[in-house]
Order: structure tokens, then sequence, then C-alpha cells
């Protein structure tokens, strides 16, 4: 990253939310159901799957936490009257984690007994370092009551996710694999790039070798490429794991996994809590300085 780059990321916050809502219009499906719905169907269209996310993260109570747990149901029944092909991802600090484990844990159970009814799954996002725990526990919970409806996250970034997945493959959990967004302490995380996709690859091993299904969520080309090897080396069947990458990012990539006769999700976020998904989005963009220079200027995207 440049010190331009890396300036203009630190100094994001304080960029005016149109222009940011502006640059970051690519990352976000939009504000309401029908826009979300209209990108999965061209999504859909194009053969790729989707992960519908309802954005909004971090409730403080617990009314909030079980209107954000009825907002997922009704979504679930949007996918079906729609017939989209989607799943949801949800985050649990969204649905009361940091309120009450137990409120948690009734509300997700909720969401995927909804799921299941339609046959389809949940996704449970993964978070910072603080709700790991918590998160594989109601994960652990949910996925007794429905196998099948409901898979977690795990971060290659974070040192102690081989323990993790050993225990998922053992299981044959289902797993999306990524390397992780949140800003971690030294002491439990990996830091450098190599060493982050060293486990990555690691990870994904452990889990195809175990046979869990895995959502392999990443944008970088090596990781991608690497992925293909390990596929090839156990003459994986397509429909054991997934590509998947998040809306408005590496479109080229994502044409070339599908062209390969790899099966591809695209992360769909969409709503009113558009902010701060934006602003991780655009700290990750290599072009994001340009981009903000080029609002600031000419008022344009
Ligand atoms: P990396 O960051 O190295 O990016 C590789 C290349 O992709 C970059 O060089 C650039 O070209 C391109 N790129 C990446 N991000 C871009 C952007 N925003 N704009 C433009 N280009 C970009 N994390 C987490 O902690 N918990 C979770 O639950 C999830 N869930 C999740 C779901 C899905 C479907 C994906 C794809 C990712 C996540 N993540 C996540 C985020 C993940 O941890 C990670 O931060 C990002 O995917 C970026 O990492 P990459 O593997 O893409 O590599």
């Amino acid at each position: 990253m440049s010190w331009f780059h890396s300036m203009i990321a630190h100094t994001l916050p304080i960029v005016p939310k149109e222009i940011v809502r502006r640059v970051s219009a690519r990352y976000v499906a939009g504000e309401r159901l029908e826009d979300a719905v209209a990108t999965v169907r061209a999504l859909n269209r194009q053969g790729m799957m989707a992960t519908l996310d309802v954005l909004g993260e971090f409730v403080s109570t617990a009314e909030e936490a079980r209107r954000a747990g009825s907002q997922y149901r009704d979504l679930l029944q949007a996918i079906e009257r729609e017939k989209l092909d989607s799943n949801v991802s949800l985050k649990l600090t969204q649905m009361g984690l940091k309120v009450d484990l137990g409120l948690c844990h009734e509300i997700v159970r909720g969401v995927v007994e909804e799921a299941a009814r339609h046959g389809n799954f949940v996704r449970i996002d993964m978070e910072d370092s603080s709700c790991t725990d918590d998160t594989l526990a109601v994960y652990e919970r949910v996925r007794q009551e429905f196998p099948g409806h409901v898979g977690c996250v795990i971060q290659a970034y974070l040192k102690r996710s081989l323990a993790d997945v050993r225990s998922l493959a053992e299981r044959r959990a289902n797993v999306r694999l990524c390397k992780g967004i949140y800003i971690e302490p030294a002491r439990i995380a990996y830091k450098r790039h190599e060493e982050i996709n060293r486990s990555f690859n690691e990870l994904l091993g452990v889990l195809l070798q175990g046979g869990s299904y895995v959502g392999i969520a990443t944008h970088d080309r090596e990781l991608v490429e690497a992925a293909y090897r390990i596929i090839q080396e156990h003459r994986l069947d397509p429909a054991k794991y997934e590509f998947q990458m998040l809306l408005g990012v590496t479109e080229r990539l994502r044409g070339e996994v599908l062209e390969r006769g790899h099966r591809l999700r695209v992360y769909v976020p969409f709503g009113s809590h558009w902010y701060p998904y934006s602003l991780r989005r655009l700290k990750e963009n290599p072009e994001v300085a340009g981009h903000i220079l080029r609002n600031l200027f000419n008022g344009r995207s």
C-alpha cells in the first residue's frame, strides 16, 4: 500500500458521507429489498449464486436484535417467493450476541428454522476475535438441530484457526474460509501477507480432505490458483465446494472462475446501514484514493 493510499484509507472516516456513498455504490445492492432482488436476479442470470446480507451490526437492545431476526425471516420468505438462487449471511452481533447469548441463540435458531422450512441455508459471518468462541458455540448448537442448513466462517489470519478447522472438519461442517477483515493483535493473528496465505492454503487442505463443504472466499488470485490445484489433487466434485466473492470486487476473476467450471457465490449486502460496510470495503480497495479524489473534485463517480 502506498503512503498516499494509506493516508486516504486512514482519513476515510472524515470524507463526507455522500461521497462515501457514491464511491462505494458498487459494493452495496441498495437500501431496499427490491434493489437486492434485482441484483441477485441479474447475478443468477449470469450463472452465479448469491448470499444476501441485511446490513447492520452490533445492536445494543433485545428489541433491535429481535427486529433483525425478523428481517432475516422475511428475507428468506422473499427469496422463496422470488425464486432466487440465494442463501443468507448474518452477523451475530446484529442478533444480540453482545446483549444476551441465550437470546442470540434463540433468534438465530428462529432464522435457521425458517431457512430449513424453505430448504435454504444460513451462513453465520465471523466478526472480531471477541466474538469467535461465542459465535462457534451458537453455530454448533444450531447445527446440531438443523444440520445442512447452517454454516460458519473461519478466518485464516487467526492463529487458533487450525485447531478450529480440525474440529470442524471432523464434523464435516460447512465452512466459509476467508482471510479475515478485523484488526487483531499480533499475539493472536498473523500479520504478513505470506503467513496469512500459507495459513489459508493449509486450512483449505484440512477442510477439503476432511470432507467439509467449503466456501472459498477470496479475491486473491494467488489463493484462487492454489485452490484450483488442491481441488484437482483431490479430484473434487464441484458440488463439494464453491468460490465466493464480494459484490463489486474483481469481476474479471469471478468470470474466470466460472469459465473453468467452478461454482461461484456473490455476497450481496443491502439495507440502510451501508456506511460501516462501505468503509471496510473502501479501505481494501487499491484504487480508493483515486476514486475519492475524483469525487471530491468532480462531484461525480
Ligand atoms: P486481498 O485483500 O489480498 O485482496 C486480493 C485482491 O482483491 C486485491 O489485491 C484487490 O485487487 C482485490 N480486492 C480485494 N478487496 C477489494 C475491494 N474492496 N475493492 C477492490 N478490489 C479489492 N471477513 C471476515 O472477517 N468475516 C467474514 O465473515 C467475512 N466474510 C466474507 C465473505 C466473502 C464472500 C468474502 C469474499 C470475504 C469475506 N470476508 C470476511 C472478508 C475477507 O476476510 C477479506 O478481508 C477480503 O475478502 C479481502 O481479502 P482477499 O482474500 O480478497 O485478499
